[in-house]
């Protein structure tokens, strides 16, 4: 892996490839414009399956119509928060967070620190024993630094008997850049 051309959504997608496998259950907690969820949806192919969540209706229309352009059927859509996703998924063998605004949307709606964390709670719950949480956390502009602080002070504070934190940041590169977060189970 080179790093000189990379990013946090980068980082991401990469980790994705490497861990998602067909049949698995895999869940986009913030769908945003569809680009996570059709990753996933054609990682878990045909025998598997994608929820996505988001609380903008803007945001759960364009995924639906990102997929149905790729004609991608193996996922279900869900206007609702992420921290309520143990109500709709019982297990998941990877669950993707993307925080922050909608792309060409209203930047006044954005994730926020208390939801955020009570999604990551709700995320390790329904999470296999061999699954992963990959998480991109934007901030400072329009979002300010409130969620990435919440974030980090939840994750330091996660059992490290329990779970292993990754925290890669690209530390020398100016104007906040984006952090890339993983989280696995130990077992
Ligand atoms: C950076 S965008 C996601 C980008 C997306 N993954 C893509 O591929 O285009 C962040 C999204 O999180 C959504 N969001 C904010 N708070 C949320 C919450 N509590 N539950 C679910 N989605 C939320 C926003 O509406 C926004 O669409």
């Amino acid at each position: 892996m080179t790093y000189y051309d990379k990013n946090a959504l980068k980082l991401s997608h990469a980790l994705l490839k490497e861990r998602v496998k067909q049949g698995d259950i895999a869940v986009d907690a913030t769908a945003g414009r569809g680009r996570d969820t059709l990753l996933l949806s054609e990682l878990v192919g045909n025998e598997g399956k994608v929820y996505a969540f988001d609380i903008q209706e803007d945001a759960i229309r364009s995924t639906r119509e990102l997929l149905t352009e790729h004609n991608r059927k193996n996922v279900s859509l869900y206007c609702e928060s992420h921290h309520k996703m143990a109500e709709y998924v019982k297990k998941a063998n990877a669950v993707v967070f993307n925080f922050g605004f909608l792309p060409g949307g209203n930047h006044e709606i954005y994730s926020r620190g208390d939801t955020s964390t009570k999604a990551i709670e709700a995320a390790l719950s329904i999470l296999a024993d061999d699954g992963v949480i990959s998480i991109c956390s934007y901030y400072g502009g329009d979002t300010g630094f409130e969620e990435r602080d919440a974030l980090l002070t939840y994750l330091e504070n996660l059992d490290s008997k329990q779970y292993t934190v990754m925290l890669h940041s690209f530390h020398n590169r100016k104007k906040c850049p984006p952090l890339f977060i993983v989280i696995e189970k130990n077992h």
